[in-house]
């Protein structure tokens, strides 16, 4: 008898977590103007290695204390290794998603040089940002690259996990794979033409 109560509660609770985590997605699915946003995907493998091993290469050279954005920071696993790392630079993280933003804010909780803001980072401007870091998508390209090339300085550096953007002069790109699947990492900077 006590073990049918516990089968049915178990059947219950992991339902209601189905039920739970489908609404999180299709709620997300809406949200990202169908597809349109990137979803939360954390950044994995050798290719969040490489993001992370190319910010430390252009932090290590910056001697006074500078702005790194990450556009998109889901649960801050970029952000906050190197903010640990850099505690001389500040960080900004943006992500209109509340799951991720919960959990990046609670993982820097004390580092006081993290910022985690719940914002959509296509209505913030990165002119006082020297790195900017993103992982977004396919249909933020041409968008995305073109605000980045009018907004940011010359001697900003963008680091891009996965997805090429328009309109900036690429300076790098790396391959690599994730998980078996071929992946790589875009290094830019501000066209002058
Ligand atoms: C591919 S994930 C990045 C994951 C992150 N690098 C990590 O390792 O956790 C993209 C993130 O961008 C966020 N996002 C997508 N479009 C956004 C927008 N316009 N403004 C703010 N955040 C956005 C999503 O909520 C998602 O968490």
């Amino acid at each position: 008898m006590l073990i049918n109560n516990i089968i049915v509660l178990l059947a219950l609770f992991i339902g209601l977590g189905a039920c739970v985590f489908t609404l999180y997605f299709f709620i997300t699915y809406l949200r990202s103007g169908f597809g349109k946003y990137p979803p939360f995907v954390c950044s994995l493998g050798k290719a969040k290695k490489i993001v992370i091993q190319e910010a430390e290469k252009i932090l290590q050279e910056k001697k006074d204390p500078v702005n790194v954005a990450d556009l998109g920071c889901g649960s801050g696993s970029l952000l906050i290794p190197l903010a640990k790392k850099f505690p001389q630079h500040h960080f900004i993280g943006y992500d209109w998603d509340i799951v991720p933003y919960l959990i990046a804010k609670f993982r820097s909780r004390k580092l006081p040089n993290v910022h985690i803001y719940r914002r959509n980072f296509m209505k913030e401007s990165y002119g006082d940002m020297q790195l900017i870091m993103c992982y977004t998508g396919e249909s933020l390209s041409a968008i995305l690259g073109e605000k980045l090339n009018q907004e940011i300085s010359k001697d900003a550096l963008i680091v891009s996990e996965t997805f090429e953007l328009g309109s900036l002069r690429l300076k790098e790109k790396i391959q690599t794979d994730t998980l078996k699947i071929p992946t790589k990492v875009f290094i830019y900077q501000k066209n002058a033409d």
